[in-house]
């Protein structure tokens, strides 16, 4: 009797390598990859892999039916888009991944937007929505209030610009003729972001614990945004400067809005990704994602005790429950080591040289495998999670292992260090 459980894992970055690396705990999982990219570190943990277009649902669902696959994890955003959950479902594939109508809560901000505001969820700003240029420019001339600027669509986050951080009220009216199809225009909120993802299996949500990214591509938080440049957890779940008064409201959001995609008749079924600001009357909704953030689930995957495999049916047949989910109290930094230039204008071809190896966990991204070398390519390389009884100890971990690299590559060394804890602490001081 076959007692193997196959698994399909869609995407070639960080994230899948983290969902690849939980998933091979299991003797009897034997993990499938469909990925843009030939990924090293997923390439070592399958059983086969094919590198071809992750957003094409044909091509996924064929060496889906070929191979056996009883489940899939899509990671990425952009196969949602496409559908690659509804034609893997149709084919009796079961999936951690929203059908293309639920996964609209990231890939449309104003269906998001309209959804919150239909059902009365907490925690939407003031937002408004338009289809041209020149009504955004009358709007934004009209107020004297600041705001954040958003196409509707992905933009792989980069895409949003915010008043008075990036732009002047002036650059905002040109910024907005730039945009195609509609645009979402918010209040802009000022407080401390963090991250709550949690499983949903269409009417459960269990949680996982908070994450804090950081989007800025230098230390200090200065310069362009960019897909994360690392992130970290604490021992408790939580932060110093989350109350929590401020998490029962987050979960409570969250909650919320998985019902009312069930009362929509689109209901969620995956990993839901709350982006959240916490701001002086708590916490509000920056986005939600229809997936694992990258660098987050890094951070959680590698936390997490309980049998991934397991937690995958639970999720995909609708029986998830609390006692599926254990993470170990212990911190978590991640750091991302990217090409020198990245974002804007990325370095790729650089070769690496690993240090010595230590505790740290490493998961690869955008990086290829030539012989014994790594060779960068021109988005995020790869990235090193330490995890510790205390934040300091993870950050130590983590920077030693990043540090040691050799070649054309850089991270943020504040990732996870004790005084940028200490400044988003008295930041919320001040502002509540
Ligand atoms: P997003 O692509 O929606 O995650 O936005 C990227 C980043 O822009 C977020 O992580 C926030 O730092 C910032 N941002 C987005 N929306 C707002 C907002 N309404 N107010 C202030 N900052 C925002
Ligand atoms: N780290 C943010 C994201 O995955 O969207």
């Amino acid at each position: 009797m076959n007692t193997n459980t196959n698994i399909l894992v869609v995407g070639s970055g960080g994230r899948e390598h983290a969902i690849a690396k939980a998933l091979s705990k299991h003797p009897q999982t034997r993990i499938f990859a469909v990925m843009n990219r030939m990924n090293p570190g997923i390439a070592e943990l399958a059983f086969k892999v094919l590198v071809a277009p992750e957003t094409d649902p044909e091509v996924v669902k064929k060496f889906s039916v070929d191979n056996q696959v009883q489940f899939a994890c899509i990671g990425p955003e952009a196969p949602l888009e496409t559908g690659v959950v509804d034609v893997l479902i149709k084919a009796g594939i079961k999936c951690v991944g929203p059908s293309q109508k639920a996964a609209r809560i990231e890939t449309d901000k104003s269906f998001c937007r309209n959804l919150m505001k239909k059902y009365n969820i907490s925690g939407l700003p003031e937002y408004h929505v338009f289809s041209s240029g020149r009504d955004a420019e009358t709007f934004l001339k009209s107020s004297d209030k600041e705001y954040a600027i958003k196409p509707s669509g992905l933009t792989g986050g980069k895409g949003v610009r915010i008043m008075g951080e990036h732009l002047t009220r002036e650059e905002a009216c040109r910024y907005v003729h730039e945009l195609k199809g509609d645009l979402v225009i918010e209040e802009r909120l000022i407080g401390e972001e963090f991250t709550l993802q949690a499983f949903v299996d269409g009417s459960h949500l269990v949680p996982m614990p908070l994450v804090q990214d950081h989007k800025r591509a230098y230390e200090g938080d200065v310069g362009p945004n960019t897909g994360g440049m690392g992130s970290y957890t604490l021992p408790d779940h939580s932060f110093p400067f989350v109350t929590e008064q401020d998490y029962k409201k987050a979960l409570m959001i969250m909650k919320q809005t998985v019902a009312s995609l069930a009362s929509e008749g689109t209901p969620f079924v995956g990993v839901l990704y709350g982006q959240f600001m916490n701001t002086a009357h708590g916490p509000m909704v920056i986005e939600f994602n229809a997936r694992f953030g990258d660098p987050e689930a890094m951070n959680v995957l590698s936390l997490l005790t309980s049998d991934f495999t397991g937690l995958v049916k639970a999720i995909a047949e609708g029986t998830l429950g609390e006692e599926d989910v254990q993470f170990a109290n212990k911190a978590s930094v991640c750091k991302y080591l990217v090409p020198e230039g990245y974002p804007d204008n990325p370095v790729p071809g650089g070769v690496l040289i690993p240090g010595p190896a230590n505790e740290a966990l490493c998961y690869y991204a955008s990086v290829v495998r030539d012989e014994e070398h790594l060779v960068t390519q021109s988005s995020r390389t790869m990235a090193f999670v330490g995890i510790g009884d205390t934040l300091e100890e993870a950050e130590r971990i983590a920077e030693e292992a990043a540090s040691s690299v050799k070649g054309p590559v850089r991270h943020r060394r504040d990732i996870g260090t004790r005084s940028v804890l200490d400044k988003r602490i008295s930041h919320m001081k001040e502002i509540r």
